[in-house]
């Protein structure tokens, strides 16, 4: 089949490399000429395994990229993906200006796309937002309509960073959403190299449903990290180890074992942003969610909890403190929301003079960047050294060998907000909630 994707940023990219891989003719489009050219020249814009490979075995082949809505018309596609970001508001709500714009100026040369192409919102969108906005601004611009000259449908991602390539060719679930059965069949096509592949669970539904399955996905999985973070706040004022309790009620079925670690709480691209958006939205019709609201205040607050520890053993005023891990989560150069940033923000707070160490040298370079006063070191021992305390944010894999380099520390003490860091003789270590 042939696609297009407007939109080449994480998804929109990732999406068009697979899709190639699915034996798909892919032309994406983007207004940004830099990274227009480096799809043309098979180069990954964004750093996520394997996306590289794909897209230097597919461009120019089976994959171009334009700045030039109208190119679509000779491409003929028969399903266009709007995969457009919707940011945050400062409500919390989505701020769909760019997804309109997108939709906008696809409308202007749909009309011209031969046969009945299908439009599918991949954005995270608030229920009713394709029917009530992205529809109706197709229609007018392009003068057709939906049902009669092109479909309309939706399909939510699930991706997440570190492991997209992988998430998309082996999904626990695929969405597809709409209000007729030509747009469904549409998208069933799409992906049915891969559906032929496995048995993944396919779920057809309305536009509105399968824009509120991404949010409660994403709601629930925050929820259920906010929820482990409560009870192991509770577990570390009994001094109870919250890992060897997770564990255990891991073990029931209906709770199940992933996403029952806790410490320092979520951040990166999608949860904070999506179950603020969701609040705000439900807000809006009239609903207060209060346990979503719950599962973000309890998120704010585990960074101050680590903070709190740390002041109860040692002032840090004046003092050399390190912060080991920038990046969100391991795998990725993202710091969006990273739990790193408040905790540098309230030691520099404290008047302590912040070092910082992490793997990924895009992450290093991001909190360089927003941080010009913290200095971001190239390997854990001249972090460590001549500080006062280290506290670890982030979960590299990495960290769990650190030993000798403690040893360089002025003081002894180790706040661990991610159960990473080997208990040793030497320092004084705390965990977040064990
Ligand atoms: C998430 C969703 O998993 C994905 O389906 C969605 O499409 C995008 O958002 P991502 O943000 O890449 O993906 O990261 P994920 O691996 O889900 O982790 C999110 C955050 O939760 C990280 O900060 C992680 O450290 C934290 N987390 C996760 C915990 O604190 N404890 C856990 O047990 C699991």
């Amino acid at each position: 089949m042939k696609l297009g994707i407007v939109g080449s940023g994480y998804v929109g990219t990732t999406v068009a490399a697979c899709f190639a891989d699915l034996g798909h003719e892919v032309m994406n489009v983007d207004v940004d000429e830099s990274i227009v050219r480096r799809l043309n020249e098979g180069d990954a814009p964004i750093s996520e395994p394997g996306l590289g490979d794909l897209l230097s075995q597919y461009a120019g082949s089976s994959l171009f990229a334009t700045t030039d809505y109208g190119d679509l018309v000779d491409f003929g596609p028969d399903v266009i993906f709007l995969a457009l970001p919707t940011p945050s508001n400062d409500d919390g709500s989505i701020d769909t200006a760019v997804v309109e714009a997108g939709a906008e100026s696809l409308g202007g040369v749909l009309g011209d796309i031969e046969d009945y192409p299908t439009v599918v919102v991949k954005s995270t969108v608030v229920p009713g937002t394709t029917e009530d906005v992205i529809g109706p601004t197709l229609e007018l611009e392009s003068g057709g309509r939906i049902g009669v000259d092109f479909g309309l449908a939706t399909n939510p991602e699930f991706l997440r960073e570190g492991s997209a390539v992988d998430d998309f060719t082996s999904p626990d679930k695929v969405v597809f959403g709409a209000d007729d059965d030509r747009a469904l069949d549409a998208l069933e096509s799409v992906y049915a190299p891969l559906l032929e592949k496995s048995d993944v669970s396919v779920v057809r539904t309305g536009l509105r449903e399968a824009e509120m399955i991404k949010y409660a996905n994403n709601a629930f999985l925050a929820a259920k990290v906010s929820l482990v973070n409560d009870i192991g706040n509770i577990c570390k004022e009994y001094g109870v180890d919250a890992y060897e309790v997770a564990e255990a009620i891991g073990l029931d079925d209906r709770i199940g074992e992933q996403f029952l670690r806790s410490g320092v709480g979520f951040g990166g691209s999608c949860f904070p942003k999506d179950v603020n958006a969701i609040v705000a939205a439900a807000r809006e019709e009239g609903y207060d969610p209060a346990l979503l609201q719950a599962a973000i205040d309890v998120n704010d607050r585990q960074p101050q909890r680590m903070l709190d520890l740390l002041d109860s053993h040692v002032d840090v005023s004046g003092e050399r403190v390190a912060v080991l891990g920038l990046a969100f989560k391991p795998g990725t150069d993202d710091v969006r929301n990273s739990r790193a940033i408040p905790i540098i923000e309230g030691l520099q707070e404290r008047g302590a003079s912040v070092v910082a160490y992490d793997p990924n040298e895009g992450a290093a370079a991001a909190i360089r960047e927003r941080f010009p006063d913290v200095e971001v070191l190239a390997s854990p021992s001249p972090t460590l050294s001549g500080a006062v305390a280290t506290l670890v944010v982030t979960d590299w894999p990495a960290f769990a060998d650190l030993d000798l380099e403690f040893d360089l520390m002025s003081g002894d003490v180790v706040i661990d907000g991610r159960r990473i860091v080997e208990r040793r003789d030497g320092i004084t270590y705390e965990g977040l909630t064990w």
